[in-house]
């Protein structure tokens, strides 16, 4: 049996992660870390946990760190994360890091968007993007995942065909993004008041949000090539789930006609995740529904031609492929388990 601990335990992504880990076969939950002091049962603070764990939380110490465990998962928020994770990677024990603080591979990067001096050199140069499909090889072999943002997700998987392939222009791209109220984590902002998000749907970080660069920068690295994009978030009154419409500009000529059709893009995304256990393409004129994946690991593409772009849409539970799901299939590839586990 694996142990494992979660570090920021009161966290709405650590409520979904203990869900699916309580499911998973090959792995024992032995340490739960909040930063409050009075050792709550974790279905004290989660009574949705009651009778199926009834751990108490202890108080994370920066300077002490729990000897019960073979694999953290942390989820604190950026810039706090760093201060926790190298304590666990320097005794060996294997890290998936939940916050933006291991997923750049340039440092001034982080530091420009997050406003923060990155205080974990040696974690961030060696860390592994978390998105199994793009890098699991490097996932097998890594000690420390920083796992992907939501809107990240959602969007790389959608592009990574299109750019692989060199079928659009890499610089002329749109993410148009919507966002269930729980990716803005638990603790209350007045924007994810109830009065405030009900009824109401609206764009914010307009030309600033923090996943923009993330997605750049991933795609760049992973398809050799700079990529640009104009990402706009929204905030729409769902609990959960994230629906990204992302219009991207043909090249021309590609396959030997003037233009691409429906029919080739829909082929190539379809061979491109063909063995994807958690990726799957819509057929026809089916689009890709939120409803269809929250509570699940999937992420639903669809892909339409139409005179001078490709649109293609895709959709993921930002709690679970956005964040714990994929945090579990990263930990399942790190640990030689089926990917699947705990998950299908
Ligand atoms: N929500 C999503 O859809 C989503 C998706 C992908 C990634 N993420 C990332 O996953 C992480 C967790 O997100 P979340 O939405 O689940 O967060 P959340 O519900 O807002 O919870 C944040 C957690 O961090 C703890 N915390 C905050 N400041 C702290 C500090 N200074 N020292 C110690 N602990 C502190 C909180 O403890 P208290 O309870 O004591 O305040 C709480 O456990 C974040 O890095 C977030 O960016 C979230």
């Amino acid at each position: 049996m694996l142990k494992v601990g979660i570090i920021g335990a009161t966290a709405y992504t650590s409520l979904e992660l203990i869900k699916i880990l309580l499911r998973h076969p090959e792995v024992k939950i032995t340490y739960l870390g909040v930063r409050r002091t009075d050792r709550p049962k974790i279905s004290d603070i989660f009574p949705a946990l009651k009778g199926l764990l009834d751990l108490p939380c202890e108080t994370i110490e920066q300077k002490e760190i729990p000897g019960n465990i073979d694999l953290a998962f942390i989820t604190l928020p950026p810039t706090i994360s760093m201060q926790y994770v190298p304590l666990f990677t320097g005794k060996g024990i294997k890290v998936i890091d939940f916050s933006a603080d291991y997923r750049f591979r340039d440092k001034s990067l982080y530091e420009k968007w997050y406003k923060a001096q990155h205080t974990d050199s040696k974690g961030i140069e060696t860390a592994v993007y978390g998105l199994p499909e793009l890098f699991r090889e490097q996932i097998k072999k890594t000690n420390l995942v920083g796992n992907p943002g939501c809107y990240t997700t959602a969007t790389i998987l959608a592009l990574a065909p299109l750019l692989l392939k060199g079928l659009i222009f890499s610089e002329d791209i749109i993410v148009d993004a919507k966002s269930g109220v729980s990716g803005r984590g638990r603790e209350p902002k007045e924007d994810t008041h109830y009065c405030e998000c009900n009824e109401n749907i609206e764009a914010y970080s307009v030309g600033g949000h923090r996943h923009s660069p993330e997605i750049e920068h991933i795609l760049s690295i992973k398809t050799h090539q700079k990529v640009s994009i104009q990402f706009v978030p929204h905030l729409i009154p769902m609990n959960r789930g994230i629906l990204c419409t992302i219009y991207a500009k043909p090249k021309a000529g590609v396959y030997g006609r003037s233009s691409l059709h429906d029919d080739d893009v829909h082929k190539l995304y379809k061979e491109f995740y063909g063995k994807e256990p958690f990726v799957r393409i819509k057929e026809g004129n089916e689009m890709p529904k939120t409803k269809d994946v929250i509570f699940t690991n999937f992420c639903d593409i669809a892909t339409k031609v139409t005179e001078n772009r490709i649109i293609i849409l895709s959709v993921i539970d930002n709690l679970i492929k956005g964040a714990s799901g994929q945090a579990v299939q990263n930990m399942n590839v790190m640990c030689g388990f089926d990917e699947k586990m705990g998950l299908l």
